[in-house]
């Protein structure tokens, strides 16, 4: 068949060009490996809010339960007079919870990679919170980016970062990102986190292996968007989903697996993979408090307070910038 690839190469937006980059990069370690930061497409953050649904997936409904029930007392522990920032405002119902309960907030920032899921956010919470400013910012939170400048002058900064998105980091990427938090806030700022807590296993391993399938469907929708948007011809039906949990490591393991051995074509370049050749596509590293709290400590931050559910699932943490 025959492939106007250079044409296809150089019609790349950057953004994509950065995605074939790290997919091509990806494919040619050993082990192979697949940024996760690339499952969000359209149909990826569909599949991601069905994940938040399942009955197996019990972060999003424990964290949600912490927050209704703590909101108050999170809210008192932030403070007055704070600017709030959100890294990655899809979790609005937990947004609205705290800027419910927090005592003259000066400003809520959102920071969110998708520009239509954002604006749309930020117009909502403007038209129920009048006296809040709201400054969405567009932006990827694992890269620097430029804090907007409220109208009025904010008392100090609060990042909120729901979700246990800081477990799909390995542990020396969330360190750093912890103290990029920390020069973002800069001294009297704090941060509000969700953490995944380390349980039994099987209760773990269930939430990424769910019966309905919804997590292999997320899982493999990877090879799907490398086909749409990189010219690639990957048979998505010969890989399968493996999810595992390493103890050791409190860590759950996901992979892609080839089901046979296999060739495919991503623009320029060409890939064989063995049968039971695996691609590495995320981590969840599951925390104990007092672990997370010495990760957060060498980044420069110091625990107040935390709250969890009654069961020691989840777990929702502030920290204040060490002086
Ligand atoms: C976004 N993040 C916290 C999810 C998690 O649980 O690590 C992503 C996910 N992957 C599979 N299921 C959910």
């Amino acid at each position: 068949m025959d492939r106007p690839i250079s044409t296809t190469l150089h019609d790349f937006t950057p953004a994509t060009k950065a995605f074939y980059d790290d997919v091509v990069a990806g494919l040619n370690r050993r082990p192979r490996s697949l940024p996760c930061k690339y499952f969000y497409d359209e149909r990826g953050s569909q599949l991601f809010d069905q994940i938040c649904d399942l009955d197996e997936y019990y972060l999003t409904r424990v964290e949600l339960e912490i927050m209704r029930q703590n909101a108050d007392q999170m809210a008192k522990q932030i403070g007055p007079g704070v600017m709030l920032v959100e890294y990655g405002s899809g979790s609005s119902v937990k947004t609205r919870l705290l800027l419910e309960h927090l005592q003259s907030p000066v400003a809520y920032v959102a920071v969110d990679i998708s520009r239509d899921h954002l604006h749309q956010n930020a117009n909502d919470l403007a038209r129920q919170y009048p006296a809040v400013e709201i400054l969405p910012v567009s932006a990827d939170f694992t890269e620097d980016f430029d804090l907007p400048v409220p109208t009025d002058v904010p008392t100090h900064n609060a990042v909120y970062f729901p979700g246990s998105t800081i477990g799909n980091f390995e542990p020396d990427a969330a360190q750093a990102m912890l103290a990029k938090i920390v020069s973002l806030c800069g001294c009297r700022g704090g941060l509000l986190i969700g953490i995944d807590l380390q349980k039994e296993s099987s209760v773990i391993e269930a939430a990424y292996n769910d019966s309905a399938g919804v997590t292999a469907e997320f899982n493999l929708n990877l090879l799907g968007r490398i086909n749409r948007e990189l010219d690639a011809d990957i048979d998505v039906d010969q890989f399968e989903h493996r999810a595992f949990y390493d103890e050791s490591l409190g860590r759950m393991e996901i992979y892609l697996v080839s089901r046979t051995e296999q060739t495919f074509v991503i623009g320029q370049e060409s890939f064989g993979v063995a049968a039971g050749e695996t691609i590495h596509t995320e981590y969840s590293h599951k925390y104990t408090i007092a672990g997370f709290s010495e990760l957060a400590s060498r980044a420069g931050l110091t625990l107040r307070r935390h709250w969890t559910d009654g069961q020691d699932r989840f777990a929702v943490l502030h920290f204040a910038v060490l002086e």
